[in-house]
């Protein structure tokens, strides 16, 4: 074949692709449409560099437009308006459930996200239990910090902190939603098959589900887990039984919740699996929905506080000598933990449509049915909110300084009409765990940085942005050395 053979040939198929390509226009008021150069795949700058081909776009096509990616519409929403008529759309409008269902299915498993989060959840993770747990959660948090970081007083070798804060972020997580038993004796296998979970990723095994060697490490993972919260249940209704004491957790509510106390007193093994079935699959997202993010941004943290070692000291002096501190009046650590958040939640916030969705009032924007995204960092890193937004600079919310209210964490307001910080999600679904998020981090974060001091080695990692919402994910190490402190 000539070379002009294949040049038209190659116009040809190129041709066919565009026209073939979707365009949403049979919708009515439809959205400015940003048609793919690529067939099927769509718009893949999506998902090399989310947030710069989000504000290139919106510079390009406006506060809202439609592209295809995948074969799906996405529909990209910014302005504040617009983003307030999305946080307050009904579930049926914009749903998140179904949104996480089709991105995320894959990773943890479909059934986890048709659950839903029950008002248990939110009692396990509200702040006034989070108060009365908080000396026995750093207690175990120092037991096990101590038991993986050297006693040696001189410097350690350069090592990747990451493994340390995923390990710990989980055990703190089956600590707190279902106490320490399963904490003690299966917090380390637990940790290591949620790695998998989350860690083993195959992008194709992801989307289309193939029995990669990926998928089938992370099916017998996740099996392995169930196993494992399966035996808790057991050996809880166990101790129910033979009237041990067994902790007040999220655990113990939902089985009081959801088992009838005859078949919790006197019922035999097979009938309370059968029952407590959707509870493993309750807890074993509640650890997931917990952990994924948590992990990522107490290692963001680290390199934040071991980036601006000032920080580090006002912290342990605010802290004094005492482990008996509270919490809530650890401030300078709790902006420093708001300000990484804030930095580091650039992950897009994501609904699915199966209807077409009117975002403006008068009708003549309408999402077609498909994903409709909006960007926290509008938001989270306005200039205008937080001048020099990059930068990390916990005193920025020094009452002083910040002209808005804090809450009891030193953080902004979540709801879609303040319009300040979009880290959480806004709205009604912002994050309900972010109180037990700020435990987990700012414990381990206390434990460490009391006994022992740590050096960042070489550079920082660079962080790339999520497809869904949550924390940047490393693309590296985050290299320290430590060595016990001399008290
Ligand atoms: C640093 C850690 C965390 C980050 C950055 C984070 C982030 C988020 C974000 C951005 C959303 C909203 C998603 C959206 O609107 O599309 C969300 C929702 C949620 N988060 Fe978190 N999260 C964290 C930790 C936790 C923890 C510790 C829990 C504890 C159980 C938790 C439980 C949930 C639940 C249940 C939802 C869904 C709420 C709903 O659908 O109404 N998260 N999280």
């Amino acid at each position: 074949m000539t070379f002009i053979e294949l040049s038209l040939l190659f116009l040809t198929i190129f041709i066919l692709f565009r026209l073939s390509s979707r365009s949403p226009k049979t919708y009515p008021g439809t959205t400015p449409y940003l048609r793919p150069w690529l067939p099927y795949i769509g718009s893949i700058g999506y998902a090399l560099a989310p947030q710069e081909w989000m504000a290139k776009m919106h510079e390009k096509m406006g506060d809202v437009f439609t592209t295809t990616i995948l074969g799906q519409y996405v529909t990209f929403v910014k302005g504040h308006k617009n983003v307030m008529r999305w946080a307050g759309a009904t579930n049926k409008e914009l749903d998140i459930g179904e949104a996480y269902k089709k991105l995320a299915g894959n990773l943890i498993g479909r059934d986890v996200f048709e659950i839903g989060a029950s008002r248990t959840m939110y009692e396990a993770i509200a702040p006034s239990r989070l108060d009365s747990i908080q000396p026995a959660l750093y207690a175990f948090t120092c037991k096990f910090v101590s038991s993986k970081l050297p006693s040696s007083t001189e410097w350690s070798s350069p090592t990747d902190i990451t493994p340390l804060l995923v390990e710990g972020t989980l055990q703190l997580a089956a600590w707190a939603l279902c106490g320490r038993h399963l904490a003690e004796t299966h917090g380390a296998e637990l940790a290591e098959n949620f790695r998998v979970l989350e860690n083993d990723l195959s992008v194709l095994g992801l989307l289309l589900n193939f029995p990669t060697p990926a998928v089938k490490r992370r099916d017998q993972a996740k099996k392995r887990a169930f196993e494992i919260i399966q035996a808790e249940f057991k050996e809880r209704i166990r101790a129910i039984r033979e009237g041990e004491e067994v902790d007040d957790d999220f655990m113990s509510v939902v089985l009081g919740e959801t088992v009838d106390d005859e078949l919790l007193s006197s019922g035999n093994d097979d009938d309370i699996v059968k029952a407590v079935r959707k509870n493993i699959l309750i807890v074993y997202g509640i650890i997931w929905g917990a952990h994924t993010n948590t992990a990522s941004s107490a290692s963001a943290t680290f390199c934040d506080l071991l980036s601006s070692p000032s920080h580090i000291s006002t912290i342990l002096s605010q802290r004094g000598n005492s482990d008996d501190f509270i919490f809530t009046e650890q401030t300078h650590l709790l902006r420093c933990l708001t300000e990484t958040f804030r930095r580091h939640s650039t992950g897009t916030l994501v609904r699915l449509a199966s209807e077409p969705f009117p975002i403006s009032e008068s009708g003549e924007l309408v999402a077609p049915p498909g994903f409709v995204l909006v960007s926290p960092e509008p938001y989270s890193l306005s200039p205008s909110t937080y001048p020099d937004p990059a930068s990390f600079n916990p005193d920025r919310y020094a009452p002083s300084v910040f002209p808005h209210a804090l809450d009891a964490v030193q953080s902004p307001s979540v709801s879609a009409n303040a319009g300040l910080l979009a880290a959480w999600g806004l709205g009604k679904h912002a994050c309900p765990g972010r109180f037990l998020a700020y435990r987990m981090v700012g414990n381990l974060v206390l434990a460490i940085l009391a006994g022992w001091e740590v050096e960042m080695v070489g550079e920082p990692p660079k962080w790339k942005g999520l497809g869904t919402g949550g924390i940047d994910r490393a693309e590296g190490p985050v290299m320290v050395r430590w060595r016990k402190r001399i008290n």
